[in-house]
């Protein structure tokens, strides 16, 4: 199978696959600074919450040729971060940058040599991701023999793009998926559209295609078709940002298959690492939601559809109730039933 990368860090640059392009064209988009790397995140040339996370490192990789002041360091970090709001994984890696780049700079009085510490960082959180990734997959495996009372070969469903492209390494939801159909466990898979860019079916539908794996694409408005019709054994989602009580933002629409997958008894799972996790908030109600520009909604691929006077209302991400989530896997395993307690028992 030949994966195109969707980042890659060579010559000083980052390279990155413009994936509102994908499958159709496979076109790269070079960042040269911080600028540069905060419009690739706010476009979505680079998308998906642990892939933006690592995006915002190399963009401070980036802010470190054009200056070692910590000050400057950090009013990059808090720029990048702007990009976009919803994913928690920015903060997170962006956070994790200043707080060794203060360090650093408490022992050294400078950030001069920094930059060879942060370009080491930022390829190993990639790796580490990937381990961590593994591990919920296996997790997953266990528990879906648990719940259907067999070991496969299940019809899955999934949304939005959870795999490498979203993240680098594996995929967290869509990880779990290839990982079983590794296993030979995998029987269908069906992948829900997802927008602005149709992140399911070009992006999904993209990987699965690569991985040989049984699948068909769906829009939006099929939730209740296909839960009712279609044996869906379970479903796995990825996550924006978690917070204390279980509580979910994810991309637009995932709020909506929860609910129906609850309606029809189809188990809902969300997978992320514990970068995804934003325990300073207690309840969904405090996530920001990203809103997107209007466009996206009113034209398509650059032509107006909509009348003149139209004006659209565009939520990139929606928050699933914590009562709608089976389960929601993590590198440090499963957190089940999903509320408070365990949410911050399984974190440690
Ligand atoms: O707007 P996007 O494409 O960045 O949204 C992506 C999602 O909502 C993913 O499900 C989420 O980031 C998890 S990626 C492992």
């Amino acid at each position: 199978m030949q994966k195109v990368t969707p980042l890659e860090w060579k010559d000083e640059c980052l390279y990155l696959i413009d994936q509102r392009k994908l499958p159709m064209e496979e076109i790269i988009v070079i960042a040269k600074n911080v600028e540069d790397t905060f419009n690739a995140i706010k476009d979505m040339v680079v998308r998906g919450a642990p892939l933006i996370g690592f995006t915002g490192i190399w963009g401070l990789v980036l802010a470190l040729n054009e200056s070692t002041s910590l000050d400057d360091f950090k009013a990059s970090a808090s720029y990048l971060n702007s990009a976009r709001p919803t994913a928690v994984n920015l903060e997170f890696e962006l956070k994790v940058c200043v707080e060794m780049a203060t360090k650093y700079c408490a022992e050294n009085g400078t950030l001069e040599g920094f930059k060879t510490l942060l370009e080491a960082h930022a390829i190993n959180e990639m790796k580490v991701l990937h381990d961590k990734n593994l591990a919920m997959a296996k997790r997953a495996e266990q528990e879906l023999k648990e719940v259907t009372g067999h070991e496969g070969p299940y019809t899955l469903m999934t949304i939005c793009n959870t795999g490498y492209l979203a993240c680098g390494p594996q995929g967290t939801a869509l990880g779990i998926i290839t990982y079983l159909h590794s296993k030979g466990k995998v029987k269908h898979v069906y992948a829900s559209e997802t927008r602005p860019y149709m992140q399911g079916v070009r992006l999904t539908a993209y990987e699965l295609s690569k991985s040989g794996i049984s699948h068909e694409v769906t829009v939006e408005g099929a939730f209740s078709y296909l839960l009712k019709e279609k044996n869906v054994d379970a479903i796995f989602a990825g996550a924006d940002r978690i917070v204390a009580n279980g509580d979910t933002a994810n991309k637009i629409g995932t709020s909506s298959l929860s609910i129906v997958a609850n309606h029809y008894n189809v188990p809902f799972y969300i997978a992320a690492p514990i970068s995804s996790f934003d325990i300073n908030m207690e309840t969904g109600s405090e996530i920001p939601i990203e809103m997107r520009p209007e466009e996206e909604i009113l034209e398509f691929k650059g032509i107006r559809v909509a009348p003149a006077d139209s004006r659209a209302l565009n939520p990139s991400f929606d928050v699933t109730d914590h009562k709608m989530i089976e389960g929601i896997f993590c590198e440090n395993g499963l957190i089940k039933p999903v509320d408070k307690e365990n949410v911050l028992k399984v974190l440690g």
